[in-house]
């Protein structure tokens, strides 16, 4: 059988509100998330052994079981077991593009294109909901890195419901090497400093509605103006992530002072995006902030929303 590449995209997050905890331990969230035009490959090849194996030539990607790719493919061959014992293991390649730990569901890109793909390997006939929910048990981004697009996320982040797609809209990108966010302290240091402030009953509909600001995003994603788009942007995770790394703060002002229409965290960080007007004002600001920060550890991707998910590139 022949290998099947697929593209995994990256996401940020247009809007992230915290509303309160949840029963399971997790935050209830509104989201609104954006696919964007910089992906991961991934490769995913029968090995006629009954193991699955990653490859992946990027330093800070595990090859081990607590990949999350390798988890969604092992999810998989426990689902569907005799569609494994037929079919056999599976060598995982990831040419990794997106960076790591850096807020942009690069790991969760991975495991959904790792579910699309086996479910058409495998000819499964599983549907997209299908493929979604399974991803929501490996984690809190796998469903709409699955769906891709313009989506606003409630729940934990896995229930999603559609928004008019965003195209062409121009972004500059920054993520320092080094630095990395672990999700779980942005959450649990946001619990500790501003827990008291969460709606405590989250049944509670009418305390819900009330805590949710997300309007006037959603109505400036339905006129598709960036500039009213950009001016709606909101990360509460901001406020735990940029007080102690001050090197994501100066980037997000120095983006801030270059006359891009608005900047803002990516979910937990660390990575800093900005809207722009044009591709030639992405290009620009970039060589302006490089011109800034000559440091190398400094990443600067030019990249643009992107409307769909997992993309099959070629398949057998
Ligand atoms: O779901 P995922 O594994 O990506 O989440 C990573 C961590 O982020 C969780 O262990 C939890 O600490 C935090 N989290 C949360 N509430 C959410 C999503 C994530 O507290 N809705």
């Amino acid at each position: 059988m022949k290998p099947i590449i697929l593209e995994a995209f990256a996401k940020i997050n247009l809007y992230l509100e915290i509303i309160g905890d949840r029963p399971d331990g997790y935050h209830e969230l509104v989201m609104i998330l954006q696919s964007i035009d910089l992906a991961d490959q991934i490769e995913i090849t029968p090995n006629s052994t009954d193991d699955i194996r990653i490859e992946c030539a990027h330093p800070q990607v595990p090859l081990d079981k607590t990949n999350i790719a390798y988890r969604a493919a092992k999810l998989m061959a426990s689902e569907f077991s005799d569609a494994f014992v037929k079919h056999g293991g599976l060598n995982i390649t990831i040419h990794k593009h997106i960076p790591v730990a850096a807020g942009l569901a690069g790991g969760s890109a991975n495991a959904a294109a790792v579910l699309v793909g086996v479910n058409l390997l495998w000819n499964l006939g599983l549907t997209q909901i299908e493929l979604e929910e399974l991803g929501a048990t490996l984690g809190s981004d796998v469903p709409f890195c699955v769906a891709g697009g313009t989506v606003i996320a409630t729940g934990r982040g896995e229930q999603l419901s559609p928004l008019p797609s965003l195209d062409n809209i121009y972004i500059v990108l920054g993520k320092y090497r080094s630095l990395a966010v672990s999700t779980a302290w942005a959450y649990t240091t946001y619990r500790q400093q501003f827990g008291n402030s969460y709606i405590k009953d989250t049944q509670d509909l009418a305390a819900r509605a009330a805590a949710v600001h997300s309007g006037p995003m959603v109505k400036a994603i339905s006129h598709k103006d960036a500039l009213e788009i950009a001016q709606q942007l909101h990360n509460d995770l901001e406020r735990v992530v940029l007080p102690t790394h001050p090197q994501v703060l100066q980037l997000r002002e120095l983006f801030a002072s270059t006359g891009v229409l608005g900047t803002m965290m990516s979910g937990s960080g660390p990575s800093v995006f900005a809207l722009c007007e044009s591709k030639q004002q992405a290009e620009h600001v970039k060589h302006l902030v490089r011109e800034t920060i000559s440091d190398q550890d400094l990443e600067l991707f030019v990249t643009r929303t992107h409307t769909h998910g997992i993309q099959v590139v070629s398949s057998s």
